[in-house]
């Protein structure tokens, strides 16, 4: 195939001049030929792989898979590292770091002469972070997920991560499992390279990937010690060059019916609500005006028909054997809710992906006829307590709760929380609501997944085994509950769930999509006059920029400077 126009990295390596020879001379003492440097289009690998990122520390194999597709294609592949984000290691949150790695990646890009990029990405942020920095490039992109963990295992059981910690947790408080067992999981959960294998961020985001066309087919679901993920990331490496010369940049296949398909599949799959977050970053950085309201309008009828963890039964190893998201998509395309006529990064479209998709599993990926929940979107709630918005998934919810009224019980943050949380004396019931504050992106900061606060042990012994949690926290994919989310405006920054008192009355009508606080307004004015902002946790370095620069969780938790496209021109050169 020819090349459409001058590649990029001839600006590098083209000519004979004193600069070429720079550019070429350093990079031949990896023992590179000459005819490498020939005009043949130049592959970035960003790859996120890190031992201490454990679900991507397979990467630098798969990278090896997507090489011997780049050369075979033509092309040469260079890998390179960037700024990895381990959700169970990072601390106070990888969340924090998301948009900071997306620096890292957009300047990598632009900085490096390269012609493409392959995206190699895994645990939950590593795939908003490398896309957000690449889209703000815009050169042709392909993102490859490293794969899901092999199904968990402990004692003939099988257990989703993060699923089962919450639930052996909770199990452990109540009395009804004895340490040794809790620990004895551990090992049983991760048994394989990989990323969580519940419908969790990661695979809800390896599965945003395939419904967006950015990745190839069946990038959501293979495992990640299937041969077929090598596969797959050896067509990538192929099918990158190819886009290279085609000129396919990012903003070709990003585009606002790919959100809107991205929407869609992520309701049939019970996604994780952090997709809404990371989907508007993604949007706004590529040029694609995406809002809450379009999550909620798009989203709200759709069923989850696949019955995995948390919201059901079964894992994504078993997802990839029924067929895979495929198989989801031909059914919401059945239904006329996906955009077929898209063009997708394998250089067909969605509708020809999908047009032979089996199912070879029917529990676990059921029919709209009977799906696995009727409301399968994320819900996006307004009202006094959230008047710019605040989340909630109904597949995660208990039904009964869903329009509820009840007291609120208040921890002030998350260390209020932990310290008053099994105290006995504290006056929580069943009917209570649990109000979290100052957990939002500002004022933990980073905005940590612990919107789905455990319940007080004394309610889980009397066999409570659900209740109201409202923040402006987020909560990790793999977790369940009648859990209201990412609150904005947030505590921190004043908004209404700063002013929440104990005992105040809270009304939550998911059906009506309304979120009040039943105080009167003289009475929240009164309030709003007394409350004082709390201290930054930090007056100096990144956590400062992050803090005056992030924006809310309705606009994605980018930085103001970030939002946009700034595509990859060629800066100067210092010699
Ligand atoms: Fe990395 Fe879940 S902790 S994917």
């Amino acid at each position: 195939m020819s090349q459409s126009r001058k590649l990029r990295s001839a600006e590098w390596f083209g000519g004979n001049g004193k600069n070429a020879f720079m550019h070429r001379s350093w990079m031949k003492n990896q023992g590179l030929p000459d005819d490498l440097f020939d005009g043949r289009p130049v592959i970035g690998i960003c790859n996120t792989w890190s031992e201490l990122t454990p679900c991507n520390a397979h990467l630098r194999g798969l990278a090896e898979h997507v090489k011997r597709g780049v050369y075979e294609a033509g092309g040469v592949p260079f890998e390179f590292p960037v700024t990895s984000l381990g959700e169970s290691n990072m601390r106070p949150t990888a969340m924090l770091f998301r948009n900071l790695a997306s620096m890292d990646v957009e300047e990598s890009i632009r900085g490096n002469p390269m012609d493409g990029v392959i995206l190699l990405v895994g645990c939950d942020k590593t795939t908003p972070a490398l896309l957000m920095g690449a889209a703000s490039c815009n050169l042709p992109a392909i993102a490859v997920s490293g794969g899901p963990m092999l199904n968990g295992n402990f004692r003939g059981q099988t257990i989703g991560s993060g699923t089962h910690v919450w639930k052996f947790y909770e199990d452990v408080k109540a009395g009804r499992m004895a340490i040794e067992d809790f620990l004895a999981a551990e090992q049983g959960q991760s048994r394989s390279a990989g990323s969580c294998m519940t419908m969790g961020t990661a695979s809800t985001m390896a599965s945003m990937v395939e419904a967006l066309g950015i990745g190839l087919p069946d990038n959501a679901a293979i495992p990640a010690v299937d041969a077929r993920r090598g596969v797959l990331a050896h067509l990538a490496g192929r099918r990158i060059v190819d886009m290279v010369r085609e000129d396919v940049p990012m903003s070709a296949i990003l585009t606002r019916e790919a959100f809107e398909n991205a929407i869609r599949v992520n309701g049939a799959i019970g996604g994780s609500t952090n997709a809404v977050i990371h989907l508007i970053a993604v949007a706004r950085r590529i040029g694609i005006p995406l809002d809450l309201d379009d999550w909620d309008r798009l989203g709200r009828d759709v069923p989850t028909i696949v019955d995995l963890m948390p919201s059901g039964r079964f894992l994504m190893e078993d997802f990839y054997y029924a067929g895979g998201l495929r198989t989801v998509m031909r059914a919401l395309a059945d239904k006329g809710l996906l955009h077929t006529g898209l063009k997708t990064v394998s250089g067909r479209t969605v509708g020809e992906l999908i047009a032979d998709a089996p199912n070879y599993n029917s529990e676990v990926i059921r029919s709209f006829d009977r799906p696995l929940t009727e409301q399968g979107g994320i819900a996006v709630l307004r009202g006094n307590l959230a008047p710019n918005g605040a989340v909630i998934k109904p597949s995660a919810a208990t039904p009964e709760l869903m329009q509820h009224r009840g007291p609120a019980v208040v921890f002030e943050n998350i260390e209020d929380y932990h310290a008053r949380i099994d105290d006995p004396n504290l006056k929580i019931g069943a009917d209570s609501i649990m109000v979290l504050k100052n957990c939002g992106p500002r004022g933990y900061p980073g905005m940590a997944e612990v919107g789905n606060m455990a319940l007080p042990a004394k309610l889980l012994k009397e066999g409570v085994s659900d209740m109201v949690r409202i923040s402006d926290a987020r909560m990790s994919g793999t977790a369940y509950g009648t859990v209201v989310l990412h609150t904005a405006p947030e505590a921190a920054s004043g908004g209404p769930l700063a002013l929440v008192r104990d005992g105040d009355m809270i009304e939550l009508d998911v059906a009506g999509r309304r979120l009040e606080l039943l105080v009167d307004e003289a009475e929240l004015e009164a309030r709003r006059r007394a409350w004082v902002p709390p201290v930054p946790p930090a007056a100096s370095g990144y956590q400062s920029l992050f803090i005056q620069h992030v924006l809310q969780a309705d606009q994605g938790c980018d930085f103001d400077f970030l939002v946009g496209r700034r595509d990859a021109t060629v800066g100067r050169h210092s010699h």
